[in-house]
This record gives C-alpha cells, sequence and structure tokens, in this order.
C-alpha cells in the first residue's frame, strides 16, 4: 500500500471505529455518484420529453450529476414502463410516465409488468391539457364544421397517435366514441414523429398535449379545434374548449409520474422527488411550462404515496371507460 492510500484508508478506519462516519451512511451520501438515466417513453421533441428535459437540466444543479433523457419507445409507453421495471434497482434509473400507466391494464391483455406493483413511485410532476389539431389546410374551420366533415368523410380522415396506451390514442378513441365517428388510425413512437406529419399534411388531425401543440399553434402551422379541459386554458386563452362546443364533459388531462424499478434505495426516491419538488419552483422551469400549458402537479400528489394512491384511483376510473370505447380501441 503506497503511504497517501495508507493515510487515507486508516483516516476512514478512525472515523468508523469513532461512529462519526458510519457505513450506510457513508453509502448513502455517495448518491448520486454518476449519471442518472431518465426513461422517456416515447419520441424525442414530444411532450413527455419535453417535460424530462426542462426539468433534467434543473434537476442536475440540485443533484449535481448529469440527468441523461434515455428515449425509449414503443408500444405505447409499455416498452419503457417494462424496461425500467427489470431496470437494476441502485438509484440510477429512473421513468417518467403519464396516463398510460393507468390504461395500459385495460388496454393490453398481457403486459410485461404491474403498474401498481413492479415500481418504487417517487412524485407526480405536471397536469397537461390536450388540444385536437389538424392540418393547417383542413377545410373545417371550427370544431362544429370539422364533426360535419368527419361525418361526411369518415374513415377517409387520418387520425395520428402513439401507439395503444399514449394519451394522443386515448383521446383519440374517446374523440371517435363521442362523435361516433369512425377515422384511419395512423401510429407512430410518439407525438414528436406524428406533429411532424401533421405539418407536412400527411395526416388530417391529432390529438395531443399544449407542451407539443402550443409553439405551432402560435406560428400558425396547424389548426386548433378545441382543448380538453372543462374551462380554457391560460397558455391559448383563445381556444374553445370541445365540451363548449357541443361535446359535453369531454375531458382528458394528462398527468405524469416518476418511478423507479422496485427496492431502488429510500435515500435516491427522495432525494429524486426532492429535485423534482425543487425543479419545479425554480422560476425559469416554471415560466417555460406555463408558457407551454403544464401546471405543477397539486402540493398532495408530490409525494410518493400521492402518486400510488393517483395512479390505483385512475386505474380503476379508466377500466370502464376503455371497456366501453373498446370498438374504437384499435
Ligand atoms: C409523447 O411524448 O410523444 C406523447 O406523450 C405520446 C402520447 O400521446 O402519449
Amino acid at each position: 500500500m503506497t503511504s497517501i492510500r495508507r493515510r487515507s484508508f486508516a483516516v476512514t478506519a478512525l472515523a468508523l471505529a469513532c461512529g462519526a462516519l458510519p457505513l450506510a451512511a457513508a453509502a448513502q451520501a455517495a448518491w448520486p455518484s454518476k449519471s442518472i438515466t431518465l426513461v422517456v417513453p416515447f419520441s424525442a421533441g414530444g411532450p413527455t420529453d419535453v417535460v424530462a428535459r426542462v426539468l433534467g437540466a434543473a434537476m442536475t444543479k440540485t443533484l449535481g450529476q448529469p440527468i441523461v433523457i434515455e428515449n425509449k419507445t414503443g408500444a405505447g409507453g409499455t416498452i419503457a414502463a417494462a424496461y425500467t421495471a427489470r431496470a437494476t434497482p441502485d438509484g440510477y434509473t429512473f421513468l417518467i410516465h403519464h396516463n398510460g400507466m393507468a390504461t395500459a391494464p385495460a388496454l393490453y391483455r398481457k403486459l410485461a409488468y404491474k403498474p401498481l406493483n413492479d415500481f418504487e413511485y417517487v412524485t407526480q410532476v405536471v397536469d397537461v391539457p390536450m388540444t385536437l389539431v389538424g392540418r393547417k389546410d383542413l377545410p373545417a374551420k371550427d370544431f362544429k364544421e370539422l364533426q360535419a366533415y368527419l361525418k361526411a368523410q369518415g374513415n377517409k380522415v387520418n387520425l395520428a397517435h402513439a401507439g395503444l396506451g399514449a394519451v394522443s390514442h386515448l383521446c383519440g378513441m374517446l374523440l371517435r366514441q363521442a362523435t361516433g365517428v369512425e377515422m384511419t388510425t395512423v401510429p407512430f413512437q410518439g407525438t414528436a414523429p406524428a406533429m411532424n406529419a401533421l405539418v407536412a399534411g400527411q395526416v388530417d388531425l391529432l390529438c395531443d398535449q399544449t407542451t407539443s401543440t402550443t409553439p405551432f399553434i402560435k406560428a400558425g402551422s396547424i389548426k386548433l379545434y378545441g382543448v380538453t379541459t372543462p374551462t380554457r386554458i391560460k397558455a391559448l386563452p383563445e381556444a374553445p374548449t370541445l365540451d363548449e362546443q357541443g361535446l359535453k364533459g369531454f375531458q382528458v388531462v394528462v398527468w405524469h409520474g416518476i418511478y423507479a424499478p422496485k427496492g431502488t434505495p429510500k435515500e435516491a426516491i427522495d432525494r429524486f422527488g426532492a429535485a423534482v419538488r425543487t425543479a419545479l419552483q425554480d422560476p425559469a422551469v416554471a415560466t417555460r411550462l406555463a408558457e407551454l400549458g403544464a401546471q405543477p402537479a397539486s402540493e398532495d400528489k408530490l409525494s410518493p404515496e400521492g402518486l400510488r394512491q393517483w395512479l390505483a384511483q385512475e386505474t380503476q376510473r379508466y377500466d370502464p371507460v376503455i371497456k366501453a370505447a373498446a370498438q374504437f380501441a384499435d
């Protein structure tokens, strides 16, 4: 042993002997000692990715280690959730996911994970309204005209979405059920590529979160038909709700939560959750999220138990909703 290594070993041994540095505390204090992966179940540039990157940049400052975003796309978010459930529970893999955690059990006959058992629950993050948007040159100028157009065109209309389990799919399914109009659905790996296709005029309609659609609506590159909240929203004050345009009770609000593999150390869960809460209070983060229509989750949901209880409640709520709309689930 070199003299330097011998000296540092002696100092640590002395600290441990004196009870100044218990082993468990020494191990905990080390987290995070390397970059942390935040798995995003959909494409880069889409709404889930936007929230992850805005938060991740702020959390990197708090935690002192980079938050690396890993886009693991496919099967409406279920591939990323299954991957996270099986990941090593060492405090270096987390998942951000939305309502898809609650809807997947009703949508998939075989799911490779149990949303209410196979994870540690960290915290909820933000709630985001959705918007029904169309390609710029769609002839219908408002939702009333759109309904008439849909009735006339039916299956000729292409509705883009991000796969079975995505909220764009859920919103589209509920829209088809509410209007009674069948459409041809076109799946993508996330709503970022779906939005590209919409802007390019390759698909007709998309129901997507304001965190994705707001800049395109403001730039005039797509047409807005309505928001999916019961009342109008601050980020798009001129936008009518679908409810006020006759689709009574039509409501889809997207909530996001953070999960970790079961068995992840509590220290990592607590500190990651605290870093999310700190990020949400950062004025620059709060302003950016508000511009995009995202609102921090209510205080009672910003905790492991708050997320778990909400997930259980939403899973129960969606089961009959999805069964009732099953004929529109393709
Ligand atoms: C995304 O991030 O691409 C969307 O959240 C996908 C979806 O519609 O659920």
